[in-house]
């Protein structure tokens, strides 16, 4: 049989508490790896607005929950962001994070040391090693408010997951949970917490099956469910998720035995009106100067973390050149007219064996063998080809400028550029740049002054010039 760690024993203190009148619950689920306000057209979520919520004075007894799914997958870049996440939650002043359904495609040894990151606080009543140990605490039991809260978490068994080959084996909840409860009464706990992140069906077998949780945390997915449903016991269930981009706060509200006599729930909105927390702001810089130092580590990491839509505050981690995904946001006329059809087969039309010889790349690819340019073709996949960076060089800090413009980023808060390319960007593209490439011996044809009609393209894709609308019409 199974045999489940109790964490650390604390000695119990005194006969069961009283209840105060009132609890602060916060909590948060489902991040997926999101540290910073989501790409949206209203800019969500982000832990330093998290915090911001969270470390503001509470005149009640508080805790921090998460109900897992804190990862956003099991690639490098995935587990790096992971990390940098569960530092941030041990700044914030999290209680407890629950292992989630993202979790478990890790490997044992990254979620123990994401584990030893936290301090601690990372539970799982259902996930075990290969020794059929867990994976870490099963449970929590924490002095609060004059009573002892125990806390503990799940996660769903019913997925098909594309786990690493060292993760976690699961076991069916219901047993396990049994197992933490008993260990809670033997522990005079007064209050028992359920951190899931399980489907609605896997929720109700365990609603049914083990008694005695009067606070049940559901981690949700995209569509978050708001309010409060009332269970059997005389407890609660909240619901959030949606990476981060709300927190959910809930006040319960006691009789001294420990009835629950109301609440007071809402899951807010990080929006731009919450305030941030400085020292959170602080860990993501330090997030983003450690991203820049390993960029090309990651950037073997598909899908390439540097093209994901991803918030306009990570665009200050680009140098050099960016790819031409980065362009296409803001210049809607991105496919228009012969200037882009003139240059785009200038990748494919090479040979498998060409695809790496640096002779040809020097001129079938952009930026070759400069600093953030192309240097790996099966790596550095936004740059094959002849793409904007080829005639307008690296626009790294053309993107930041217009995106905190766009977006009204502070650009003191900025990292400070780092453009080692030593290339200009211009608007300018004279006939020299057109002759690196279309040289008397693979281009005996070329003619400047003609050739340069095919692809000048000004006027056509200003920002604003073109609805996304009428770019699509004029394509058709
Ligand atoms: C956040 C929006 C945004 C992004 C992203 C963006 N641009 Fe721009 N770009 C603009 C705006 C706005 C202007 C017009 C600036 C002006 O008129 O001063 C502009 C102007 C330009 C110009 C003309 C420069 C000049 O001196 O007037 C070039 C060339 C250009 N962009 C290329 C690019 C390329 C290449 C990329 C992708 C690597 C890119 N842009 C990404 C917003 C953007
Ligand atoms: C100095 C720059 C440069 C280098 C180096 C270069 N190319 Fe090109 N290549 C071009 C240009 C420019 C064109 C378009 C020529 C035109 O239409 O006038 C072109 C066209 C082509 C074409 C289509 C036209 C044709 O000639 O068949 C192929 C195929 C091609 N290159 C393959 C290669 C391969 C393979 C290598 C490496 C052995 C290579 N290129 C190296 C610049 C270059
Ligand atoms: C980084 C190298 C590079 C630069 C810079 C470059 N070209 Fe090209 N160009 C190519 C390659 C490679 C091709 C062949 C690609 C294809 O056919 O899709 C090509 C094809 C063309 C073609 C089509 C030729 C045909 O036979 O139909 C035109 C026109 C052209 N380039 C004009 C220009 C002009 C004008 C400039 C400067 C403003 C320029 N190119 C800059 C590499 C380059
Ligand atoms: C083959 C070279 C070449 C490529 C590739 C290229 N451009 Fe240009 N671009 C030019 C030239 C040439 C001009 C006109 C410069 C001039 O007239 O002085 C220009 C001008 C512009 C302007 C200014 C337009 C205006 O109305 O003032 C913008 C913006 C721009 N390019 C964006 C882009 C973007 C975005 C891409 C990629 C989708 C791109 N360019 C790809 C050569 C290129």
């Amino acid at each position: 049989m199974l045999v489940l760690s109790t964490g650390c024993p604390s000695p119990r203190s005194g006969p069961s508490g009283q209840f105060p009148d009132h609890l602060l619950v916060f909590y948060s689920g489902d991040t997926l790896g999101e540290l910073f306000p989501c790409g949206c057209r209203i800019p969500m979520g982000g832990l330093s607005r998290r915090g911001g919520v969270i470390s503001q004075d509470s005149p009640y007894p508080m805790m921090v929950l998460d109900t897992g799914s804190f990862a956003r997958g099991n690639m490098g870049y995935d587990r790096f962001t992971a990390g940098w996440l569960i530092k941030a939650y041990r700044e914030i002043g999290y209680t407890a994070v629950n292992l989630g359904v993202q979790e478990t495609i890790q490997p044992v040894s990254q979620i123990r040391e994401w584990d030893d990151l936290s301090g601690g606080i990372l539970i799982s009543a259902n996930l075990i090693d290969e020794n059929g140990l867990p994976v870490t605490r099963t449970h929590l039991i924490r002095d609060l408010g004059g009573i002892r809260i125990g806390i503990t978490g799940v996660t769903a068994t019913g997925y098909e997951r594309a786990a690493s080959s060292e993760a976690p084996e699961l076991l069916v909840p219901i047993e396990p949970l049994q197992e933490v409860m008993n260990i809670f009464e033997e522990e005079d706990v007064d209050f028992a917490v359920l951190l899931a992140d399980v489907s609605g069906e896997e929720l109700q077998a365990i609603v049914q099956q083990v008694e005695g949780f009067r606070l049940i945390i559901h981690g949700e997915g995209f569509n978050v469910r708001s309010g409060v449903v009332d269970l059997d016991n005389g407890g609660r269930l909240v619901r959030i998720g949606d990476q981060g981009k709300y927190l959910g706060r809930l006040r319960l509200d006691f009789m001294e035995d420990g009835t629950i006599t109301g609440e007071e729930v809402e899951n807010i909105t990080l929006d731009s009106t919450v305030p941030t927390l400085a020292s959170i702001t602080q860990i993501l810089t330090d997030f983003k100067i450690e991203l820049r130092q390993r960029r090309e580590e990651f950037l073997t990491d598909p899908p390439n973390p540097f093209q994901r839509s991803q918030s306009a505050m990570l665009v200050d981690v680009l140098s050099g050149y960016t790819g031409h995904s980065f362009c296409t946001g803001c210049h809607v006329g991105y496919n228009l007219g012969d200037y882009y059809r003139v240059h785009q087969n200038a990748w494919a039309m090479l040979g498998e064996s060409d695809k790496t010889n640096p002779e040809c790349l020097e001129c079938h690819t952009t930026g070759y063998g400069v600093p953030t340019g192309m240097n790996d073709p099966y790596r550095d996949t936004h740059l094959r080809g002849v793409t904007c960076e080829a005639c307008h060089g690296p626009a790294a800090e053309h993107v930041r400028t217009m995106t905190a413009e766009q977006e009204g980023l502070d650009q003191s808060e900025m990292l400070p550029l780092n453009d080692q390319t030593g290339i200009p960007f211009t608007m300018e593209v004279p006939e020299q740049t057109c002759l690196r490439c279309h040289t008397e011996e693979w281009s005996p044809d070329f003619d400047y002054d003609t050739w340069i009609e095919r692809v000048r393209h000004v006027g056509m894709n200003r920002p604003g010039s073109f609805t996304p609308d009428e770019a699509e019409e004029a394509e058709e």
